[in-house]
């Protein structure tokens, strides 16, 4: 459960987007939940700079330390690697921006684990989830299945867990790479699914971003 996502992140062009419409910048201190090998805390540390922090939580050990190393050897000191499950996500201050990205699709409680988001999140501050809805892929128009996930199209319902939460939705979207024959798409495939599509058309699972905005006490 939670295999880190191949290689070449097809996803980056929705992470870029949302990070980008937040403004995210020098000073924030994040959060990236599940972070896995820690593709979105690097870039996360890059916006940020040397004065903010990007906490990277993910539940295995081992992938802590992968991200610690990946961290160090990119000299970004403003990483901080904890070993924690999401559902008891816990820090020593609340931040400005709590991210998460193929996480909420594995846990048991998706809706459970964006309360404990939003709880660490300070004001004013943000909550943003980037799920999928697998079965919106397509492989030579047949579609795709991830059985092996908890919750394979929690993207589909994402918007309204975000308000369920008691965030305010600022924007929510959906989008999907796409490509045929051989490259890129086809290779992310086949890490992702073991499928190998040939020359098919491929639609690569939709990807649901939510941004939300936790509301100040009253
Ligand atoms: C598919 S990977 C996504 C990695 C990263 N967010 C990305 O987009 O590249 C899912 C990650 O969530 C972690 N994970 C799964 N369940 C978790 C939980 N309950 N609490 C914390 N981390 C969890 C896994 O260890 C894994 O690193």
């Amino acid at each position: 459960m939670g295999a880190a996502p191949p290689e070449g992140d097809m996803y980056r062009r929705p992470l870029v987007a949302a990070l980008g419409r937040i403004s995210v910048g020098p000073g924030w201190h994040c959060v990236d939940l599940g972070a896995g090998s820690g593709e979105v805390s690097l870039r996360l540390a890059a916006l940020v700079g040397s004065t903010g922090r990007v906490y990277s939580v993910d539940s295995s050990a081992a992938l802590c330390d992968e991200l610690a190393r990946s961290a160090a050897a990119a000299g970004t000191s403003q990483v901080v690697t904890l070993v924690q499950a999401a559902e008891d996500l816990a820090l020593p201050e609340e931040v400005d921006l709590v991210y998460c990205r193929f996480l909420l699709m594995h846990v048991a409680e998706p809706l459970a684990v964006l309360r404990r988001m939003a709880a660490v999140t300070r004001p004013g501050g943000y909550v943003v989830a980037q799920e999928p809805i697998t079965t919106a892929g397509r492989v030579g128009g047949v579609p795709l299945s991830m059985p092996d996930a908890r919750h394979p199209d929690i993207g589909a319902l994402l918007p309204g867990l975000a308000v369920a939460c008691g965030c305010r939705l600022v924007s929510a979207w959906a989008e999907a790479p796409a490509g045929a024959g051989q490259g890129p798409v086809a290779s992310y495939l086949e890490e992702l699914s073991g499928v190998d599509p040939g020359e098919d058309a491929i639609v690569l699972p939709s990807l649901v971003t939510v941004i939300a905005q936790k509301q100040a006490a009253p």
